[in-house]
């Protein structure tokens, strides 16, 4: 049996390319005692992503040149010589972009199917919804009443910061680079407004406007001129969370902003990083609480996906390009 899987070719200059990424052919491996072997079903295409193919560590070592991608994965298992593991459970790891691999059942946990299809493991029941959860809650501390706002509100982390905002009672606003996709986010996930950032010239002008009593919680996905913008429309005692900045990933060379911290003193606000994983020993909670809001329609989920383990590359392109509404995945073998 043979396994297909995609290593990194080059380093990227600025986007990635295509040609950064080769696809290779070996054996599939085959389990030895204590081990499983998973076929893996869909492979998550995630922003964090570009800063693995970079040669710069920060609080992950860069992927190897000629190594496996590296991402979160979903599949099933195929053989098993684990005493833990029986064929056909729903297993999710992080076993990167292949068809096979191997477990020994260490940081792997079974999904349950009867919650939602096993691709929202890797998105609203997975790494991006722990992040919204936490983000918002935990650092962003949104009460009633409150204006949230967060940018990038159509993708995987953004819409469900959204709908969670909503929840608390908040009114919540999004940017997004589309029409679609604004659309989508007021009128199918209950955003009370949002505006597409692509068309508009002055950012600070469009806050006002969708934010008439300013932002109390700003939550940042992309960084660059729209953040700056937000800064300006902070309330006292605001709070920006720390999420993303993929207006940045690509940059040859740190960009020069606007000094902004002198808004943070003048509206006593607080802004503050986060990696998800400092929550990890509450996902359970969240997962359990997210699998709740799912079946009771108060939560809405949308996923892009892509067929076939070589479609990864492009789809990992297409995420700075705004190609994806919703999570991102490849689909690399049927359920
Ligand atoms: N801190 C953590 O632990 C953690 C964990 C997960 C994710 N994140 C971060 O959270 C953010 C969202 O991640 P995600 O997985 O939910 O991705 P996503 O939002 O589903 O996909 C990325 C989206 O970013 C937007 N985008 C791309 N380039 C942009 C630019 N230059 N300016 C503004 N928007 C741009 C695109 O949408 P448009 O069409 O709207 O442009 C694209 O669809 C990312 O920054 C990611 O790195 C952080």
């Amino acid at each position: 049996m043979k396994n297909r899987r995609i290593v990194l070719a080059a380093r990227p200059d600025g986007l990635p390319k295509e040609s950064d990424f080769r696809l290779e052919e070996t054996e599939a491996p085959s389990p030895g005692e204590g081990q499983f072997l998973v076929k893996i079903n869909y492979l998550s295409v995630d922003p964090y992503m570009r800063g693995r193919i970079s040669e710069i560590k920060s609080y992950a070592d860069p992927v190897p040149l000629g190594d496996v991608m590296v991402g979160g994965t979903v599949g099933t298992v195929a053989e098993s010589r684990h005493p833990g593991f029986q064929t056909g459970e729903v297993v999710v790891g992080y076993w990167g972009w292949q068809e096979y691999a191997l477990s020994d059942g260490q940081e792997v946990y079974k999904f349950d199917p009867s919650l939602a299809p096993m691709s929202t493991a890797l998105g609203v029941l997975g790494m991006p919804g722990m992040t919204a959860y936490f983000g918002l809650r935990e650092i962003g501390r949104p009460k009633a009443g409150e204006t949230v706002f967060v940018s990038a509100a159509a993708g995987a982390v953004g819409s469900l910061v959204g709908q969670i905002a909503k929840m608390e009672g908040c009114r919540a606003v999004g940017s997004a680079g589309s029409q679609a996709k604004v659309d989508h986010v007021v009128a199918d996930l209950g955003f009370d407004a949002a505006f597409n950032y692509k068309k508009v010239k002055d950012y600070a002008a469009k806050l006002q406007e969708v934010c008439p009593h300013g932002i109390d919680v700003y939550y940042d996905n992309v960084g660059g001129p729209l953040s700056d913008a937000v800064f300006t429309q902070l309330n006292v005692h605001a709070r920006v969370v720390v999420c993303g900045q993929i207006d940045q990933y690509n940059a040859r060379r740190p960009p020069r902003g606007p000094r902004l911290l002198w808004h943070l003193i003048v509206k006593r606000a607080r802004a503050e990083g986060f990696l998800v994983f400092d929550f990890a020993p509450r996902f359970p909670e969240a997962q359990r609480q997210i699998a709740q809001w799912l079946k009771e329609g108060k939560v809405k989920c949308r996923e892009t996906i892509v067929d076939g383990l070589q479609s990864a590359p492009r789809a990992l392109i297409g995420l700075f390009h705004g190609e994806n509404l919703g999570k991102q995945l490849v689909r690399v073998a049927a359920e």
